[in-house]
């Protein structure tokens, strides 16, 4: 029910401009949030891979309508992208990106063309490309979109969000050879016509989407703060005679730090999302309602305590 109305707030002006004005929030977004600026996100970069972490870099922003707004996200990664490069840390940053910024919801083939040039400009930066999973209306168009690079960039990352009645299935068609697939829960309110809303038969689901993963050819990556689930897919690799370098876990910046370092000095491979720009507020409003602590906090932040 609250997660509901988190989700619903999320996509509302008015809640959107009342959190986005209070004076105190500045410390909850900025413990889930980089920071507003490029060079914000690139100091947490540095931090993150010098504590042997990877990472994934999203510039935020999401549901554009305006093909100029559009054009100033894909500069957004394009200029991220060269500033990786220059900074040395391609070979452990890469970008995550929504197809909703790109205009998706205006023109699939708008979304497309401009998706191409962030992935050109990965491939030159020597890095690589991880189209974001949204609402449950967008699938089928991300599907399509994710089919159409890859034939010139088999190496962009597709997301599976295992509460899709169809995760199984996508996972399956996605598990190929070279192919990178990021599993997820799934942070969108969708029906119970499309989506397991039970939490056990969510991560059932996600459970029987890690064997076929693991059994698969592709480089699973696996995003999941849950203890049980990490366990499973590390158990799941090694039957799956898998090494450490065959697939990694995948965590939010700010989510369970501690838990991402004691991984990684375990020799596993972990990357962190990191959120970055100023167009925080649908990305913090998912995160707040994944978990009620982290609406706690928030609350008492916006109250000013
Ligand atoms: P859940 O939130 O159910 O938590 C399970 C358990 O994890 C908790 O019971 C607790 O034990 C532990 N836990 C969680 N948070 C904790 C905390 N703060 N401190 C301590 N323990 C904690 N979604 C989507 O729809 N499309 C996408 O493209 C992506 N992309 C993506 C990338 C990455 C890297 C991640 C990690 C996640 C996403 N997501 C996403 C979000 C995802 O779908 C999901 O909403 C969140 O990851 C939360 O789900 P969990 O699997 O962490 O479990």
């Amino acid at each position: 029910m609250l997660r509901q109305v988190l989700l619903a707030a999320a996509r509302s002006d008015g809640v959107r401009r009342a959190v986005e004005t209070a004076p105190y929030t500045r410390g909850v977004v900025r413990r889930f949030v980089a920071g507003e600026t490029l060079n914000d996100a690139l100091d947490v970069t540095r931090t993150l891979t010098g504590d042997r972490l990877l990472v994934t870099l999203d510039h935020l922003g999401e549901g554009t309508r305006d093909p100029g707004q559009a054009e100033t996200v894909v500069k957004g990664y394009t200029d991220l992208l060269e500033r990786l490069a220059a900074a040395g840390q391609s070979a452990r940053a890469e970008v995550s990106v929504k197809l909703t910024a790109l205009g998706q919801a205006l023109d699939e083939d708008l979304a497309t063309a401009n998706a191409r040039r962030i992935c050109a400009a990965a491939r030159a930066a020597g890095t690589t490309v991880t189209l974001d999973m949204e609402d449950h209306t967008t699938v089928a168009s991300t599907l399509r979109v994710l089919a159409a690079l890859r034939r010139d960039h088999p190496e962009t990352g597709a997301v599976v969000q295992a509460y899709l009645r169809r995760a199984e299935e996508y996972c399956g068609e996605l598990a190929g050879a070279g192919s990178r697939v990021r599993l997820c829960k799934g942070a969108y309110a969708a029906p119970e016509s499309v989506a397991f809303t039970d939490r056990a038969e969510i991560d059932k689901s996600f459970v029987r989407c890690t064997r076929v993963l693991m059994a698969g050819r592709g480089y699973p990556m696996l995003a999941t703060h849950d203890p049980r689930l990490i366990e499973i897919g590390g158990a799941l690799a090694l039957l799956n005679d898998r090494g450490p370098d065959d697939f990694e876990y995948q965590m939010l910046y700010g989510v369970r730090p501690v838990e991402q370092r004691r991984l990684a000095a375990g020799g596993a491979r972990v990357r962190v999302y990191v959120p970055y720009g100023r167009e925080w507020y649908g990305y913090l409003m998912r995160r707040l309602a994944e978990r009620p602590a982290n609406l706690a906090f928030f609350l008492r932040a916006l109250a000013g305590r």
